[in-house]
């Protein structure tokens, strides 16, 4: 009887039968990788608070990837234990799901923003933009006063909202319709915000750049801020649970 390896010599010493088998066994390893995301819907695990972007908030995102923020800054805190005591709970990837494009990055001249949201106050966001060395000196950020300076100018952001609708953000007609009334007044505490906080839930309705009496770059970009990483409550025991059964099914 022929051993298993005089008979594996016959495959050596062929290099037409090796490598056709060769690829037989690589394509078994990429069939069992890639063939089952043709059949699930979804490879993100939603969570609870996961909503769009406001308006506002949406225009002070482009702002951010007009100025190469991301240039410095990641958004997207890894889960290894000097970046989960330094930035706080380790990003889910339901809360980059509606960033089109999203802002990962590998590269930290600054730090990662992810949970940036709520860290610090508005006023301290428009001097820190307006001159990152008054509050850090030792900064290397770039100023950006020229956004409070800026009026806030967006063609239209009802096709922008249209446009991220077509690739999975869940804007309803009623978002779309009312985008131009809902970016103004989110920043304007004197306009009638309509029921833009129920369409979207914990939106912040305030002045943000300390100047109530128009809507500037500026109050689009802290706006944005204020809001990265606090849509998902990530201590919460119900978003907890949802992970867990989501990992379970
Ligand atoms: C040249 C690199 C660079 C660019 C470009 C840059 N930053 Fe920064 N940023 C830094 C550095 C360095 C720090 C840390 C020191 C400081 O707080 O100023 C920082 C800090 C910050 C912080 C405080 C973060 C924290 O947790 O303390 C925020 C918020 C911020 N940047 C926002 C922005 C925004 C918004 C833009 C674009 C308009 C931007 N940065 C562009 C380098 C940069």
């Amino acid at each position: 009887m022929t051993s298993f390896t005089e008979k594996h010599k016959t495959i050596e010493k062929n290099v037409t039968l090796l490598g056709a088998l060769a690829l037989v066994t690589v394509a078994i390893g990429g069939i069992v990788e890639i063939a089952p995301l043709f059949w699930i819907d979804n490879t993100i695990e939603k969570v609870h608070g996961m909503r769009p972007y406001t308006p506002l908030e949406q225009a002070g995102r482009d702002i951010y990837v007009r100025e190469g923020c991301y240039v410095c800054h990641s958004q997207m805190i890894r889960p290894f234990r000097d970046e989960v005591e330094r930035y706080g709970h380790y990003s889910l990837a339901a809360e980059s799901m509606y960033d089109h494009p999203f802002q990962w990055g590998s590269k930290r001249t600054g730090p990662d923003l992810a949970r940036v949201g709520a860290k610090y106050s508005d006023s301290w966001h428009v001097q820190h933009l307006t001159n990152p060395q008054s509050v850090v000196p030792e900064s290397v950020m770039p100023k950006y006063g020229f956004l409070a300076e800026n009026a806030l100018k967006v063609p239209d952001i009802a096709a922008n909202l249209t446009a991220l609708s077509r690739v999975g953000v869940p804007y309803t007609d009623a978002d779309i319709k009312n985008a131009a009334a809902d970016l103004n007044a989110q920043a304007d505490p004197e306009a009638d915000a309509g029921d833009l906080a129920k369409r979207y839930p914990k939106a912040q309705i305030r002045d943000y750049d300390g100047d109530p009496s128009r809507v500037t770059e500026m109050d689009a970009l802290v706006a944005y801020l204020q809001v990265l990483g606090t849509m998902v409550d990530v201590n919460d025991a119900s978003a907890q649970e949802e992970l867990a059964t989501e990992k379970g099914r």
